[in-house]
């Protein structure tokens, strides 16, 4: 039990209160109990867009965004790149411990043999337009699976939550690779479960005629590394959403998808395929400085820059850097990283995002090297979303055991209209509120 208290003197009423500090947080319900008298509803916190609000206490991952510092379940973002694959990780930030070798077979096997699609999945895959952005196909066919595995529902059983993990974790490259394979005009092709994890994500992009599919293994361990580093990412806005639909007991399967849909915003996992955009725009070398003032004059923001937790380098932008050096001396340099190399190095000298605190976060490099690997920037997201699938699994099922959680519902500080009576539809302006249009 803490000791620590923060003290606080309502001015309206003189009245001293004693709020308990836990970590150094005080808990908003201890707010309510300062009242002007037993009308009030007490004193409530305001903290648009969550900037010092925590939602929930977890284990999963750790940021020091001012040290640059990322660890899930305590272990070194770095190391863990350095030393494990992508499947030991998600274990690691599933069940909390680095798997052992037998658990690490069993659970390789178990997602393994959880890669297929329903047939049916497939032609609802397939219902798509060719163009369609294969984020929305993404989106659609994770929550579509919850048509397939109604049991999933049953959220509160720690069987059927661990058989719908494994399932999620296992299908989600499949759904990527098809919607790649669909927009290409491609046939889909089917999972090999001889492969390694990204080794038959590869397999399901890229084979055609030839019958076994051997992937580049500097390119599988470069994928297998970028799929690390993007696992889990503590409570950013798509965890925060995977927490808040899961809250309502929805299933696995549509809770994921509503944190996809979260995912594939620009400011959140689209950054990066606007940061090729970018890039495109700006062109060549010498134009970085003209961009970047236009940048400082208000016209934008330079993507794949600047986070909400980290004012400082962006641990997770340091290793892609060395695994896209890895990249391209297999499939040679991408030009696009000598502009990228140019921004950073005038960006970090220049006083508006130093003041700022602006360093490179872990999209500014992440496009450039799915570049490289012969990706098109419509499928950023989707390379984004299937590793993060892990870390929001993890997360919806700590809030699920986690005894304080209830039904995610905030509070609003009413700033509408007091009561007024109905108008009949003859005596009405045809004014409307500018926001409603
Ligand atoms: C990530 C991001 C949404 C964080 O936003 P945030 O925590 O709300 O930070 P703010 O928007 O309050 O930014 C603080 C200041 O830095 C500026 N800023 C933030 N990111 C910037 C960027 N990428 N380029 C230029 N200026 C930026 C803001 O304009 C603001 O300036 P001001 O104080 O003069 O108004 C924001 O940095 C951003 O939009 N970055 C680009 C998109 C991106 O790369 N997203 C991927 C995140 S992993």
């Amino acid at each position: 039990m803490t000791t620590e208290a923060l003290n606080i003197v309502d001015q309206r009423t003189n009245v001293a209160y004693a709020l308990p500090l836990n970590k150094g947080t005080i808990r908003a319900t201890d707010l309510r109990q300062i009242k002007t008298g037993p009308e009030d509803f007490g004193v409530m916190s305001y903290d648009p867009a969550f900037l010092n609000t925590a939602s929930c206490q977890s284990a999963i991952t750790f940021i020091d965004g001012d040290k640059g510092i990322l660890r899930y379940r305590g272990y070194p973002i770095e190391q863990l790149a350095e030393k494990c694959t992508f499947l030991e990780v998600a274990y690691l930030i599933i069940h909390g411990e680095l798997p052992t070798e037998s658990q690490l077979k069993t659970w390789v096997d178990d997602i393994t043999h959880h890669t297929m699609l329903h047939e049916k999945t497939k032609e609802f895959l397939q219902g798509f337009n060719h163009d369609a952005h294969p984020m929305g196909m993404f989106i659609s066919t994770v929550a579509a699976l919850s048509t397939v595995y109604p049991e999933a529902r049953n959220v509160h059983d720690p069987e059927v939550r661990k058989l719908q993990i494994r399932r999620l974790i296992g299908k989600v490259p499949t759904i990527a690779a098809y919607t790649y394979r669909h927009g290409l005009g491609y046939p889909y092709i089917y999972p090999d479960n001889e492969l390694s994890y990204t080794e038959n994500f590869m397999n399901m992009l890229w084979r055609m005629v030839e019958p076994k599919y051997r992937a580049n293994p500097a390119l599988s361990r470069a994928l297998d590394i970028l799929f690390i580093l993007h696992a889990d990412h503590e409570q950013n806005c798509s965890a925060n959403v995977m927490r808040a639909v899961g809250s309502s007991q929805a299933d696995p399967f549509v809770c994921t998808a509503a944190a996809a849909a979260a995912l594939s915003g620009p400011l959140h996992g689209g950054a990066n395929e606007e940061v090729l955009k970018m890039l495109d725009e700006i062109g060549t070398k010498d134009h970085v400085p003209a961009y970047i003032q236009q940048i400082k004059a208000g016209h934008g923001k330079l993507m794949g820059f600047g986070h909400r937790i980290y004012k400082n380098y962006d641990p997770r932008a340091r290793i892609i850097k060395w695994a896209a050096d890895q990249v391209f001396l297999t499939t040679g340099r991408n030009p696009k990283l000598d502009i990228a190399l140019e921004l950073e190095r005038i960006a970090l000298e220049d006083e508006y995002f130093i003041k700022r605190k602006l360093y490179p976060n872990v999209d500014f490099y992440s496009g450039i090297i799915y570049q490289a690997l012969g990706f098109k920037p419509d499928i950023f997201t989707v390379l984004f979303a299937i590793p993060r699938t892990v870390g929001w699994l993890a997360q919806w099922q700590e809030m699920l055991q986690d005894p304080e959680q209830k039904i995610a519902r905030p509070r609003q500080i009413y700033t509408g209209y007091p009561e007024r009576n109905y108008v009949p539809i003859e005596k009405r302006t045809g004014q409307a509120l500018a926001a409603g249009g």
